[in-house]
């Protein structure tokens, strides 16, 4: 399936309510002046405030949900300046909103091996949509049965397993891991994942989807590779301009690979999704 276009068209957008997740974290609900027709998972917007709280440049965030009334929610974990803002923003603040950015995941079709989802921390935040359009089907693709999709949500500690409870009312087999113990298995995605396959809980064949800090994307790359596994990886690369003019936000290639000659490819307009038989976080191919 082509990507869908980019739409850099800036918007106003208004903030209709914050509130805490986790404890790092806040769920940004923002309402734009017009409705955006349906948008892929992973799909990102860049925002800024339009008051001087927030950088000149804005931050990139992937679409978490859409609420029935197509308002947009944005899942961020506070950082700096640029997360800090808009943490800060209360009910009528504005934002300037650009986007729908990006390719999106691949279409999460039921044909073939089951998917694997494996989310580090804020890296669920892409997740939560691909579930839903999986299980109800998007762009007349068949639809996946609860029993195709695999959920497996890691973090540092329980409290950054952002909106965990809301994850486990979609339907499918949710698995928990943390770096501390203090919640699911002790542990990394992966070693969850290599767990549940030994115990017959999940098939050996996946096609795995991945979203999470660079050194987990680092490691499931290297799994998909040694495994011979169909794989896919949202990455959350420093972002400039998020429009593909800065050339801010370079993603190595693998030589010679589906993406032609050029040794970057850049994430914002060629991906944030990308497949490991066309880019290489690790230097392996
Ligand atoms: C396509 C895409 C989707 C994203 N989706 C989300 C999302 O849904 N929710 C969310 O919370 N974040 C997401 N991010 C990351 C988010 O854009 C950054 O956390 C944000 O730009 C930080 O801005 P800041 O001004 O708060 O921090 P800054 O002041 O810019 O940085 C604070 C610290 O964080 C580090 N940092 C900044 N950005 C990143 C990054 N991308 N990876 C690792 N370290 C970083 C900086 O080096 C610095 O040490 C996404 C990024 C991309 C490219
Ligand atoms: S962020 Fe500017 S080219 Fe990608």
């Amino acid at each position: 399936m082509p990507a869908p276009p980019n739409d850099a068209r800036s918007r106003e957008g208004q903030v209709v309510s914050v509130r805490p997740s986790g404890s790092d974290g806040v769920i940004l609900r923002v309402a734009l002046e017009e409705r955006l027709p349906p948008l892929r998972a992973a799909r990102f917007f860049m925002l800024r405030r339009e008051d001087r709280l927030s950088p000149a440049i804005p931050r990139p965030f992937s679409l978490y949900r859409e609420t029935a009334s197509g308002e947009l929610e944005f899942m961020i974990k506070v950082m700096g300046q640029g997360t800090q803002a808009l943490a800060k923003s209360t009910p009528g603040t504005k934002l300037r909103v650009v986007g729908p950015l990006g390719n999106g995941w691949p279409a999460l079709t039921g044909d073939g091996a089951p998917w694997v989802m494996l989310a580090g921390g804020i890296g669920s935040a892409p997740f939560y949509m691909a579930i839903e359009q999986a299980l109800a089907g998007m762009d007349g693709q068949a639809k996946c049965k609860p029993s195709e999709i695999f959920y497996l949500y890691g973090a540092a500690k329980a409290d950054m397993l952002y909106e965990l409870a809301d994850f486990q009312k979609l339907g499918v087999a949710v698995h928990t891991c943390t770096m501390d113990g203090s919640a699911g298995k002790k542990g990394h995605v992966l070693q969850l994942l290599e767990e549940l396959q030994s115990a017959g809980k999940i098939p050996k064949s996946v096609r795995l989807l991945a979203c999470g800090p660079e050194k987990m994307l680092e490691a499931v790359e290297l799994h998909a590779r040694k495994n011979a596994l169909e794989c896919w990886l949202s990455l959350e690369t420093l972002m400039g301009c998020g429009v593909g003019i800065c050339n801010g936000c370079p993603v190595p290639t693998v030589p010679e690979g589906p993406m032609g000659a050029w040794p970057n490819a850049k994430c914002c307009v060629e991906g944030p999704v990308f497949k490991t038989d066309a880019i290489t976080l690790c230097g392996a191919h």
